[in-house]
């Protein structure tokens, strides 16, 4: 099958288009044409070798894919070959097919495009679950979300508002903060330009109940301390670079909590619940209630702008690689 090809780990430039033998679908899998790949932050980290989870060598990056199924391995009632699907993937969603576990495969409603299931699936579900499942976020509670053009960060500023809260989206620039906006910020903080915590404190009065950050490096401990009495730290990411180390007194001062969150957790653990929060994020984009933001369509060998791109900042939103067989 046609793949974007790791050969060797290294720069999204080092990808190559080529042929990787095309997987099959074990017992508990289906094997999916794919039709569009979503393009990730974590695809940059997998091909230069720091992702936290290992890739042998010859792979094709990508996390997520929508398109059809093509086959069902034993075990499969779920599925019939020709459903409209999207799916979570360990690697291998930059190809014409890929293979999905079962549990991780979701039928797509009318209304929801291949494109913007692709634009949806880890980051929405990403958003959905740390903050209904982990931060138990409220109707009314205020959160703060960092990185909020970006695809998890976007994604958590509509999933924030679709569960009843006041979502206050901070990031880098008018044009990222104008985005937050239009996709239902309620306030916005150019975290460049503004200094975060004071900001944070001053459009929520006492302090923020949640603060989903995707960002970390300069901006953790201002958004940490904004947090209100009884308030709930996401860290969901560093694409900002440093990583958090917490004291306890900041925890302790103000009955607050720090919530670790890794989607797969859902994925291994907690299936049933992945599948909720995918039933209710596909019919809050069937609804129009979540709009994923496309940042642009391109052909699957432009992988390596797209990747270039999300490793410069300058992805708002989320790239999505089209395939065609
Ligand atoms: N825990 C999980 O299960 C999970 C799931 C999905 C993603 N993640 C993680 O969440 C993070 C964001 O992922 P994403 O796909 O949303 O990425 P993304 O679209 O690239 O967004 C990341 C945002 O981080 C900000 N940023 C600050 N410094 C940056 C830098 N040096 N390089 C790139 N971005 C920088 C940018 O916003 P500003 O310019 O506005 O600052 C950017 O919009 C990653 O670390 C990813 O691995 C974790």
């Amino acid at each position: 099958m046609r793949a974007i090809v790791c050969a060797a780990f290294g720069e999204p430039e080092t990808l190559t288009v080529g042929d990787l033998p095309a997987p099959a679908a074990g017992a508990g899998e289906v094997l999916i044409d794919v039709t569009a790949a979503g393009v990730s932050f974590a695809d940059t980290l997998m091909i230069r070798d720091m992702h936290q989870n290992k890739h042998p060598l010859p792979f094709a990056p990508g996390m997520e894919v929508a398109g059809r199924i093509a086959a069902t391995g034993a075990g499969v009632t779920d599925f019939k070959p020709g459903d409209r699907v999207m799916a979570l993937v360990y690697d291998g969603g930059y190809a014409t097919q890929a293979k999905a576990a079962a549990t991780e495969t979701f039928p797509l409603p009318e209304g929801v495009s291949d494109a913007a299931a692709a634009a949806l699936c880890s980051v929405y579900l990403t958003a959905h679950c740390a903050l209904a499942f982990e931060a138990r976020l409220q109707p009314g509670e205020t959160l703060l979300v960092l990185g909020a053009a970006g695809g998890v960060g976007l994604a958590a500023v509509e999933v924030g508002k679709a569960l009843g809260a006041t979502v206050i989206a901070a990031a880098g620039g008018a044009e990222k903060t104008a985005v937050a906006t239009a996709h239902g910020a309620d306030a916005v903080i150019d975290y460049r330009t503004e200094d975060l915590r004071q900001r944070a404190l001053d459009l929520s009065g006492a302090g923020v109940d949640v603060v989903f950050d995707p960002v970390a490096g300069d901006y953790y401990e201002p958004s940490f301390r904004a947090l209100d009495w009884g308030g709930r730290y996401l860290t969901i990411g560093y694409a900002g670079g440093a990583i958090p180390k917490i004291p306890a007194n900041l925890l302790l001062v103000k009955n607050r909590a720090a919530l670790g969150f890794a989607l797969m957790h859902y994925r291994r653990r907690h299936t049933a619940l992945l599948r909720q929060s995918a039933d209710t994020l596909l019919a809050w984009a069937a609804a129009g209630v979540v709009r994923p933001r496309i940042a642009a369509d391109m052909p699957l060998a432009d992988a390596p702008t797209a990747m270039r791109a999300v490793m410069d900042r300058k992805a708002i939103g989320k790239y999505v690689l089209t395939v065609s067989p």
